[in-house]
């Protein structure tokens, strides 16, 4: 391979195919026209060597656990932003200045009311309904109520679709906890930061006035950073396949919500604490490595490993930082959760089977514990994952829309199946 191109030899036949380098990061074959020139296709289940696209919002490099939204470190974004900052920075390329940072602030805190007539939508559910459910289905029902942004080829309806599913999914989530503990949905207050409106919708009541914490608030908003986006994962990957066919945003970010729900990716942090708490004490962790070790056994440590970073997440870092400070905040001084949770994360770095396999605490491993502090049920974990990366969904989302080579994804596959046969008739079957 040299730098401007490859050759590939296929079934007798030499091709050459582009190479083009990125701003870093590896650089990519370009195999777009493989098919017409060899009748082949590449084989690449789970996309583990495959670049389905180009990008410029986030950059991971996973042997070093780098995470870079728009070419800022998460390190610095997560100390010094916050989660509306993170927003801008995500959807236009560039940190705002201080009157285009006020100006985003108002248009989401605006946006933040959804359509009255959802409180009737969301009568229809069980009690009992897991949040995610209501979430994938009320984000969806949005394009039901607001079809004047659902045109995907007017960029005004898009940005308008954007700032109300970065506004509303908030509103959304808070509506799904109150209605599964049966207490009145709170509406927005305009007065109130991002974060802490999203605290006050979710654990004020009517019958006594409710004081943010602002230790906690700031402390969820800088959660929501963490989770805002991460290059092409499954959901996001969702949610560009979902665009691609020209849905609407609405459809496309439920389809996103769905994907996450997976435990394999966002409901891992639900997983992970349900893990926690099965352990229970440090001296059961043996037995669970153990399991996570033995092929025969399905189970796997939730919170560990990743398909990118083979070292360790730079978001799990500042997670397990951030739930010191509730911890503490809340004064909580011994959380048996926590201690197991570092037990096993330290046995675990020690053995030879993670370390073979560079399986690290991912992003999941950590955030149950706090936010199970700070008050929310463990159902409600992956929805506020849903809730910090429906950014992330849009940015992508809509960089894929502006791309004039954007069409339609259409992957193909390897045909194991039966060969050419004709019908039998039933009396003709064995
Ligand atoms: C997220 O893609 C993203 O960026 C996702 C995310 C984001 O921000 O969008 O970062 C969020 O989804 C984080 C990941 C949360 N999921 C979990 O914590 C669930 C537990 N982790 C595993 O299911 C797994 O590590 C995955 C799904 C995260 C990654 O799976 P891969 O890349 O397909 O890796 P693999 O399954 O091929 O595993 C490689 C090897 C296997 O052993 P061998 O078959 O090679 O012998 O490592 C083993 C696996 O069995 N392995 C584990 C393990 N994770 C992988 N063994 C025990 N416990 C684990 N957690």
């Amino acid at each position: 391979m040299n730098g401007a191109s490859s050759t590939l030899i296929a079934d007798n036949k030499q091709v050459e195919l582009a190479v083009r380098p990125g701003t870093i990061g590896p650089s990519v074959v370009d195999i777009s026209k493989l098919y017409a020139q060899t009748g082949m296709f590449t084989y690449d289940p789970g996309f583990t060597s495959t670049a389905a696209c180009e990008s410029q919002i986030t950059y991971i490099d996973g042997d070093e656990g780098i995470l870079l939204y728009r070419g800022y470190p998460i390190e610095q974004l997560a100390e010094h932003g916050d989660f509306l900052e993170t927003c801008y920075l995500l959807l236009y390329g560039e940190l705002p200045t201080a009157a285009q940072k006020a100006d985003f602030d108002y248009r989401v805190t605006r946006h933040t009311m959804v359509h009255d007539q959802m409180n009737r939508f969301f009568q229809g559910f069980r009690r009992d309904a897991h949040p995610m459910a209501i979430m994938v289905a009320s984000v969806g029902a949005l394009s039901a109520f607001y079809h004047d942004s659902t045109d995907i080829s007017d960029p005004h309806q898009r940005m308008v679709a954007s700032m109300r599913m970065i506004a509303k999914i908030p509103t959304l989530a808070a509506m799904a906890y109150k209605y599964s503990i049966g207490q009145p949905f709170v509406y927005p207050q305009n007065h109130l930061d991002f974060t802490s409106n999203f605290l006050r919708m979710c654990f004020a009541v009517p019958a006594e006035e409710y004081k943010v914490n602002p230790v906690l608030s700031r402390a969820l908003d800088r959660i929501f950073i963490l989770h805002a986006d991460h290059e092409q994962n499954a959901s996001t990957s969702t949610v560009r396949l979902a665009g691609s066919s020209g849905a609407n945003p609405f459809a496309c970010i439920a389809a996103g919500v769905a994907c996450l729900w997976g435990p394999a990716h966002g409901g891992a942090n639900e997983a992970a604490l349900k893990m926690l708490e099965e352990i229970g004490t440090p001296d059961r962790i043996p037995l669970y490595v153990n399991k996570a070790k033995d092929k025969n056994d399905a189970f796997r440590l939730m919170g560990f490993g990743h398909r990118v970073y083979k070292n360790y997440d730079p978001r799990a870092r500042i997670m397990q930082k951030t739930t010191h400070e509730v911890l503490n905040e809340l004064g909580i001084k011994d959380d048996p959760l926590l201690d197991v949770a570092i037990e096993l994360e330290q046995f675990a770095l020690k053995d030879e089977y993670f370390l073979e396999k560079k399986l690290y605490p991912n992003i999941d491993f950590y955030s149950g514990i706090t936010l199970k502090a700070m008050g929310f049920p463990t159902s409600m974990f992956t929805v506020l994952f849903a809730l910090a990366r429906t950014v992330g969904w849009i940015a992508q989302w809509k960089e894929m829309i502006e791309d004039p080579s954007q069409k339609i994804g259409r992957p193909r596959q390897l045909y194991t199946g039966a060969t050419r046969r004709d019908y039998l008739t039933i009396a003709q079957r064995a």
